[in-house]
């Protein structure tokens, strides 16, 4: 009720007392009687607005303390990192604190009383998101028992954000559904601590058996190379068949070449190139197999742009990437080669491709060694590039999406500007 409701039906109550009394006091009540009766009525008065006042006092103090109590639980929550939420058996929004509310862009939006479909209204970008927890959310509830389990969820910047999500459904005594608590904990940073160590791991197994293995076959792959040449040159009739073994030898010495890259350790020789030079010749290097396929490629550069680095090493990062590039793109297709200065102390090269794009599940994986989606593919490419890369002190970022294409940059740091790691 509100006050000013209060007020009137108090002032109200007043008057009609006063009126009603007096006029039954003046027609019933003898005249010797009623000065007392008016007396008592006004104590009777008195004590009633008292008893009224002293439980709307109480009402109210009542009221401060669940106040405090609630101020108290907001702060406490709000104050978690992790994202908490409590709905009702019905799945409406009953509160929710301020992680939750930004992690899904619902800050500004009056949520309680709302499930989740409704407030997916409110949000493009976690339309889906919201829909699928409704579904998890009935999932937790047929289960009756605490549950936990691994979501991701999409961030607009583009990457993934990894929850582990607790969910306790409450129940009534006679079983019916109470409430539910959801609570999540970003673990994306012991997610990704993960896959690096794993890809380490796996890294540091391929650099050592690249350099126990590596050397081994390396000198005896080009005498038989050697040889095979020489016999195809001598049996004309079976040449097409040494052309085969020959290039099939170049495989594997590709192979073991990328593999040597991998292995450990490696003197590095530093000088100062111009980026524009080293792509250019790359460029023109793939050109054919460029044409081949009928892809075109689109080179453009800024001004020269020094760095220092190994260069035969950059030319193979960059070898890989636009080789890459130009294997995704189907006939007709376009990579675009761009070099620009990123920053005050890094220059930036940019691969794109319009080709067939990386599927989502496996770009969480580019960069491990011998995970390829080509028939011939060694998977090593992308393995040497990220090492390549981190030689010079810079970063390499991969952008992708199925059937679109594929954006590779590429930073390096400007000459005297790096710290090689
Ligand atoms: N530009 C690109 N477009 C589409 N897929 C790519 C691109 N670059 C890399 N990939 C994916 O990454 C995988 C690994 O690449 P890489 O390490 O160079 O090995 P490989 O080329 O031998 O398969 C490829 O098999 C391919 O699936
Ligand atoms: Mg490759």
């Amino acid at each position: 009720m509100k006050k000013r409701q209060i007020l009137w039906i108090y002032i109200t109550f007043g008057i009609s007392w006063i009126i009603i009394t007096d006029f039954l006091v003046e027609k019933y009540v003898p005249i010797e009687l009623a000065m007392t009766v008016q007396k008592t009525k006004g104590i009777f008065f008195i004590v009633l607005t008292g008893i009224c006042i002293y439980y709307i006092l109480k009402k109210i103090e009542e009221l401060n303390c669940c106040k405090e109590q609630e101020d108290k639980l907001s702060t406490l929550i709000n104050s978690m990192v992790d994202f908490v939420a409590f709905k009702d058996g019905q799945g409406r929004w009953v509160k929710a604190n301020a992680s939750c509310l930004k992690l899904f862009q619902l800050e500004n939006i009056d949520y309680q009383g709302k499930k989740d479909c409704e407030l997916a209204k409110y949000t493009d970008f976690y339309h889906k998101a919201l829909m699928h927890c409704e579904k998890l959310d009935e999932e937790a509830w047929l289960n009756r028992d605490i549950s936990r389990s691994e979501q991701t969820l999409p961030i607009p910047d583009g990457t993934k954000k990894y929850f582990e999500t607790i969910k306790v459904p409450l129940f009534n005594e006679d079983g019916s559904r109470k409430g539910l608590v959801v609570i999540g904990r970003d673990i994306t940073d012991r997610k990704l601590a993960e896959e690096q160590l794993r890809k380490k791991e796996k890294l540091s197994i391929v650099g050592e058996l690249a350099a126990s293995v590596g050397h081994e076959i390396k000198n005896p792959l080009t005498s038989i190379k050697g040889f095979v040449q020489i016999l195809g040159k001598k049996n004309k009739e079976d040449e097409m068949y040494y052309d085969i073994m020959t290039k099939e030898l170049e495989r594997i010495d590709h192979i073991v070449g990328e593999l040597l890259l991998l292995a450990k350790p490696q003197k590095l020789v530093f000088s100062t190139y111009d980026v524009k030079e080293i792509v250019a010749d790359i460029v023109s290097l793939l050109q054919t197999q460029a044409n081949m396929k009928e892809v075109t490629i689109h080179f453009q550069s800024q001004e020269s742009l020094l760095i220092d680095c190994e260069k035969n090493l950059l030319k193979q990062l960059f070898i890989n990437i636009i080789k890459n590039a130009i294997e995704a793109c189907k006939e007709n297709g376009n990579v675009t080669v761009n070099i620009e200065k990123g920053s005050e102390k890094n220059v930036l090269v940019t691969v794109e491709d319009d080709g067939c794009g990386i599927p989502k599940e496996f770009q969480k994986r580019l960069g491990e060694p011998f995970y390829s989606s080509k028939e011939k593919g060694t998977g090593l490419g992308l393995t040497v590039s990220h090492k390549i890369v981190q030689q010079h002190g810079g970063k390499i970022n991969v952008k992708s999406e199925e059937d679109v294409g594929t954006q590779v940059k590429i930073h390096l740091p400007f000459k005297n500007s790096k710290s090689p790691s």
